[in-house]
C-alpha cells in the first residue's frame, strides 16, 4: 500500500483485485478477445476476426505451409482489421454515412463498376439533404479510384504500424498491409498482383469474403462467391485449396458454434509469445492507438489521458506498479468507442437523444470489451466508471463516491481535464486557468478535491509559471492538440 493510502477517498480496485491468483497469459487469447472490438469498428458480426482465423488455418493446412509461417498466418488472421479504425472519421465526412454500417455492407460488393454505382447511390447521405447527397455522389464518381485507394491505404499501413507495436514479424505486418490487393492487380493501395501479394494476404481476403458471405447466405452462398472470384480477386490455388475444405463439414460446424476456444487450440502448438508485463503495456499501447485513430477529435486522447492520470496517481504517492496499473486503464477507457458511429462522435453541436444514448453506452462497451481479456479483466470496471460521478450523476451506472474506486475518479479527472484542454468539433480547446476553473466548480460534485489538486500540481511541475500560456498540445509533449467527447 502507498504512503498516502489513508487519505484516498473510495477503495482500492487496485488492492482488491492484485492478490487474486495470476493466471498465465497467453498472447492468443488477449487477441482473440481484443479482436471483438475490432470487429465492432467493422461493422461485422461478433466474432468475425476469430471466424477468419478458422477459416484461414484450414486453408493454411491444405496449402501444406510450414510451421513458421502457420503461426505468421494464425496472427495475420486475427489482427488483419488493426487498422479499421483509421479510416472511419473520412467515411463518414466522404459518404456522409454510418462508418459502421457502410464498412459492413462495403465488404459485400465485388468489385465491378455496376455494382460500386450501386452501391455509392444507395449508400451515400441517405440522411441528408438532396443538394449535400447530389455533390457527396458526384465527388466519389469523380474521385472514387483516388479516394478509395486512400482509405485503403490509410488503413493497411495503419494496421501494419500497431502490428509493429503488437511485436508481429514483418511478413505478419506484410500480411496486414495487403490484405485488400488483388490476384489481378487491380486492388489497393499498391495494385500489387499475383504471387508478390504476401500467402498471408491472399489466404486471409478468402477468409474474410467466406465469412461475410456465410454470415448472410449460408455455406452455398459463400462457396459460389469464392469460386466467382477466383482468378481476379483470389489466387486459384488458395481458391482450389479453400474448397477442398469447404467438402469438410468441420469448417462450417466451427463457424456456428463458439469458434474462440477452437482456435485457441490452435495456438500453442504455433508459437510461444511470453506475455510479460513489458509486452502487457505493448498491446494496451497498441490498442489505445486504434482507438485514438478513430476520429480526430480524438487522436492522441487516450496517450494524454494516460498521461494525466499517471501525474496524478504520481502525486498522491501511487507505487510504481500501481501506477502501471492505472496507465493501462487510462489506455483502454476509450475502447468501447470503437462501437460508435464517427457520424455521432465527430458531429458538431448537441447530440440527438438517440445519439446521446449511443455515446452513453461506450463506457459500458469498455468495460464488457476488457472483461472477456484475461489479462486486462481487472481494470475492466475502473475503465468502465471513467463517467461516473461523485454525486451519482455520472452514467452509466450512477455510482456515487462510496461505491467508486478511487482510481476510476483519478480517470475521470483526467479524461474531463483533456477533454476541456483540448479542442472539440464545436469549440476550441480552453485554457489551462479555464479548464482547471471548471474543474474546480464541480470539487465534490463530479471530481474529489484531492485529484483535482494533484493534476494541477503535477501540471505546474511539469510546466511551471508558463502553464497558463500552453496547450494541450504542449502539455502533452508534442502530441497533436484535439478534442475527446471523453
Ligand atoms: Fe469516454
Ligand atoms: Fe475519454
Amino acid at each position: 500500500m502507498n504512503a498516502h493510502a489513508s487519505v484516498l477517498p473510495g477503495y482500492s480496485h487496485y488492492q482488491a483485485t492484485r492478490d487474486a491468483a495470476r493466471v498465465p497469459l497467453h498472447l492468443h487469447e488477449i487477441l482473440g478477445a481484443l479482436s471483438h472490438a475490432i470487429d465492432m469498428t467493422e461493422g461485422q458480426p461478433p466474432g468475425h476476426s476469430v471466424r477468419c482465423c478458422w477459416i484461414g488455418m484450414k486453408i493454411g493446412t491444405q496449402l501444406g505451409l510450414s510451421e513458421p509461417q502457420m503461426a505468421d498466418l494464425y496472427y495475420t488472421l486475427l489482427m488483419k482489421d488493426l487498422g479499421c479504425s483509421s479510416n472511419a472519421a473520412r467515411i463518414c465526412a466522404l459518404y456522409l454515412a454510418d462508418d459502421i454500417t457502410f464498412k459492413h455492407d462495403f465488404k459485400k460488393i465485388d468489385g465491378s463498376l455496376n455494382a460500386a454505382l450501386q452501391f455509392v447511390f444507395q449508400k451515400t447521405g441517405l440522411q441528408s439533404g438532396l443538394s449535400e447527397r447530389i455533390r457527396a455522389t458526384l465527388n466519389i464518381l469523380r474521385n472514387g479510384g483516388q479516394i478509395s485507394r486512400e482509405l485503403i491505404e490509410t488503413r493497411c499501413h495503419q494496421g501494419a504500424d500497431i502490428a509493429a507495436k503488437l511485436r508481429f514479424s514483418r511478413d505478419v505486418q506484410d500480411g496486414i498491409r495487403s490484405l485488400d490487393e488483388h490476384w489481378n492487380g487491380n486492388g489497393k493501395p499498391e495494385g500489387v498482383a499475383g504471387r508478390d501479394i504476401s500467402i498471408l494476404s491472399r489466404i486471409a481476403l478468402v477468409a474474410q469474403v467466406v465469412d461475410v458471405f456465410f454470415q448472410d447466405g449460408g455455406a452455398q452462398a459463400s462457396c459460389a462467391e469464392i469460386s466467382g472470384r477466383s482468378g481476379t480477386w483470389f489466387d486459384p490455388d488458395v481458391v482450389q485449396a479453400f474448397e477442398r475444405c469447404a467438402d469438410d463439414q468441420s469448417l462450417w460446424e466451427g463457424l456456428i458454434t463458439d469458434t474462440e476456444p477452437l482456435i485457441y487450440a490452435l495456438a500453442p502448438r504455433l508459437s510461444a509469445f511470453a506475455v510479460d508485463d513489458d509486452y502487457l503495456d505493448d498491446i494496451a499501447q497498441g490498442f489505445a492507438d486504434v482507438i485514438d485513430a478513430k476520429s480526430p477529435f480524438t487522436a492522441d486522447h487516450s496517450r494524454r489521458v494516460t498521461l494525466y492520470a499517471d501525474m496524478i496517481a504520481e502525486q498522491v504517492g501511487l507505487s510504481a506498479d500501481h501506477r502501471r496499473w492505472i496507465r493501462r486503464a487510462a489506455l483502454l477507457h476509450d475502447i468501447g468507442k470503437l462501437a460508435v458511429s464517427n457520424q455521432i462522435l465527430d458531429k458538431p453541436g448537441r447530440p440527438s437523444e438517440e445519439e446521446w444514448i449511443s455515446i452513453r453506452a461506450h463506457p459500458a462497451h469498455s468495460e464488457a470489451i476488457l472483461a472477456r481479456v484475461s489479462a486486462f479483466r481487472d481494470i475492466a470496471p475502473v475503465a468502465g466508471a471513467h463517467h461516473e460521478r461523485l454525486d451519482g450523476k455520472g452514467y452509466p451506472k450512477g455510482q456515487t463516491e462510496a461505491t467508486l474506486p478511487f482510481e476510476a475518479m483519478i480517470l475521470a479527472t483526467a479524461d474531463v481535464y483533456d477533454a476541456l484542454s483540448a479542442d472539440r468539433p464545436y469549440r476550441e480547446a480552453m485554457s489551462y486557468d479555464a479548464a482547471m476553473g471548471i474543474l474546480n466548480a464541480e470539487l465534490g460534485a463530479a471530481h474529489h478535491p484531492l485529484f483535482v489538486q494533484a493534476l494541477a500540481n503535477g501540471l505546474q511541475l511539469l510546466a511551471g509559471p508558463i502553464m497558463s500560456e500552453l496547450s494541450a498540445q504542449d502539455v502533452g509533449g508534442g502530441l497533436a492538440t484535439t478534442n475527446s467527447s471523453a
